[in-house]
């Protein structure tokens, strides 16, 4: 249980995923508070889920609080100036949610010694069924990194990374992968359309099959390729099918991967991650 005060700095869709995942995990409305810059956007947001709207900075956090960056990566500089000062109780967690800014960039804000965690996060979050990776600082106690899990845990399946330059990975797969099944789907529904069926058949069995293969993939003990031999017959239907997919798939998987982590590396140069 979240015993601990959140304070969200950013009030859109990340921050509201996870404060509607921790009121429905049951914490309580008065222990979390959001700011933003705009009133409006924190009002309704602090309404709709009976927490508290933070309207400035230089505020005082309860002891061993948690404070939430839930920024966009370019808006991350200002609020790590802004808020620089705010919270210094030695036992504060900082958990950022802000796609590519390194643990490092954080830290090089804040007092030595400050407890850090970076997530990354991804879209199905935002319906409670994210996949998020953590990375936490040395700073890190083995408490403040179970109340990172806790929170992130609100929103999805969580995932701790030792080495934070795997977030270009995570980054890779999970992150971007949101884009990649969906363009999967589209392929599929394409695909489908020209072999005879009308298109919102074609989408519903498509999104469905996805959908029910993942689970049972999850749900299984057994590997994905077990599986896949599973529902394979030598000269059947899948097995010409997966012919087609076996030429091409995996070296695209291995190009597609490798171009998002090199733009992930590439895009944390820019944010001015390195040292
Ligand atoms: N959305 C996703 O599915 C997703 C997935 C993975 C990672 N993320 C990460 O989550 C972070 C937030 O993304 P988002 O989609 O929630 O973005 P968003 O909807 O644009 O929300 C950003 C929020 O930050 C606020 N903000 C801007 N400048 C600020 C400042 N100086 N001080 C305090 N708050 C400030 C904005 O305020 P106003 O409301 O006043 O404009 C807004 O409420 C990003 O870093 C992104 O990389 C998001």
């Amino acid at each position: 249980m979240i015993t601990q005060h959140i304070i969200f700095i950013g009030a859109g869709h990340m921050a509201r995923a996870l404060i509607a995942g921790l009121r429905r995990q049951g914490v309580m409305g008065d222990q979390i508070q959001v700011h933003a810059p705009s009133a409006p956007r924190r009002d309704a947001l602090a309404a709709e889920f009976g927490i508290r709207s933070l309207p400035a900075t230089a505020q005082k956090l309860p002891a061993h609080g948690v404070v939430i960056y839930a920024a966009k990566p370019k808006q991350m500089p200002s609020v790590l100036t802004e808020w620089r000062h705010s919270f210094t109780d030695a036992g504060v967690l900082f958990l950022s949610v802000a796609a590519g800014i390194s643990s490092t960039r954080i830290a090089a804000e804040l007092d030595a010694g400050t407890a850090i965690v970076r997530s990354m996060p991804n879209t199905p979050t935002q319906i409670g069924v994210g996949a998020t990776a953590l990375y936490a600082r040395d700073t890190t106690s083995a408490e403040q990194r179970q109340i990172a899990e806790s929170i992130m845990a609100a929103v999805g399946k969580v995932y701790w990374l030792s080495d934070e330059s795997l977030m270009d990975a995570v980054t890779a797969l999970s992150g971007s992968g949101p884009a990649y099944v969906l363009l999967f789907l589209e392929a599929l529904e394409d695909a489908a359309v020209l072999q005879g069926l009308d298109r919102p058949t074609a989408r519903a069995l498509a999104v469905q099959t996805v959908l029910g293969t993942a689970q049972m993939a999850a749900a299984s003990v057994s590997s994905p390729t077990e599986l896949r031999h599973q529902v394979t017959s030598p000269g059947g239907t899948t097995a010409a099918g997966l012919a087609a997919w076996e030429e091409h798939l995996r070296p695209l998987a291995q190009r597609a991967l490798a171009a998002a982590a090199e733009r992930s590396r590439a895009l944390g140069d820019i944010k001015g991650n390195t040292p």
